[in-house]
């Protein structure tokens, strides 16, 4: 969890090649269903682009119907965007109770507001694997190719600034509670994010080991 820019794509790619965890982006899941302009991507897209929430209801139902009962339980998965909201929060929650699985723990990976329009306004995305790159930080091999796919990279229609500037507000206002939550009943770990992604990922598996701790 974090603000936007803070790097849970980044880190949950590594998480997923090395740790082997089945990685669910709710972001990702929308921009997917957007770039093949199904009626939910369509509904999805005017959220997305001015940079809000969708509608607590519409997301869970995306996420329910992607998510089996049995992924679930069989667990190890990295949920990265969501929960987004106390409603969410509390969704999930009852969902995780209801087939008996470990109470939720998350990472937060902490960064400062500068450092967030810096990194979103040299990112540069793949549309077609979701491969994340950065102009300055992490270029691809081939100037404006995916290292992975070889497809064109394009710029995320929600890092036009106003986007970011309406992006890091609706995180204060509806995401940040979350965490707040989650912190007072001590299932929060917070991550230095403003460190090169190698260092972050050494504090994240450092954390998740305390997590599978806890959660035992
Ligand atoms: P989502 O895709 O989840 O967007 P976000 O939370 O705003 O996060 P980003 O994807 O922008 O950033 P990130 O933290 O993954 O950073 P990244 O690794 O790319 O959601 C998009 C939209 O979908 C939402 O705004 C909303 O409309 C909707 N949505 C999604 N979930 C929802 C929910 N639960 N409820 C309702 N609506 C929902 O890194 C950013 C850049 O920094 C990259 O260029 C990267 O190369 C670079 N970088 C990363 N780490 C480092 C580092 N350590 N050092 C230097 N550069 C770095």
């Amino acid at each position: 969890m974090g603000p936007p820019g803070c790097g849970k794509g980044t880190q949950a790619e590594r998480l997923v090649r090395q740790a082997g965890f089945s990685h669910v982006s709710t972001g990702e899941i929308l921009r997917r269903e957007i770039r093949e302009q199904t009626p939910t991507g369509r509904e999805a897209q005017r959220w997305i682009e001015d940079g809000r929430l969708l509608p607590d209801e519409l997301m869970i139902q995306i996420l329910r119907s992607r998510l089996d009962e049995q992924q679930l339980r069989r667990g190890g998965i990295l949920f990265d965007g969501f929960p987004r909201t106390l409603a969410q929060l509390e969704y999930m929650e009852a969902w995780l109770a209801e087939i008996h699985s470990s109470p939720l723990c998350a990472i937060f990976l902490h960064i400062d507001r500068q450092a967030i329009i810096e990194r979103l306004s040299g990112r540069l995305s793949c549309p077609q694997c979701g491969a994340v790159y950065h102009e300055k930080s992490r270029p691809p091999q081939q100037t404006g190719r995916c290292d992975h796919c070889g497809a064109p990279l394009v710029r995320r229609a929600d890092d036009r600034p106003e986007a970011v500037q309406e992006r890091l507000e609706v995180y204060e206002r509806q995401t940040a509670p979350v965490l707040e939550a989650l912190q007072r009943r001590e299932q929060l770990i917070r991550v230095d994010a403003d460190r090169p992604p190698d260092e972050v990922f050494t504090q994240i598996v450092e954390a998740i080991g305390d997590i599978s701790d806890e959660c035992e």
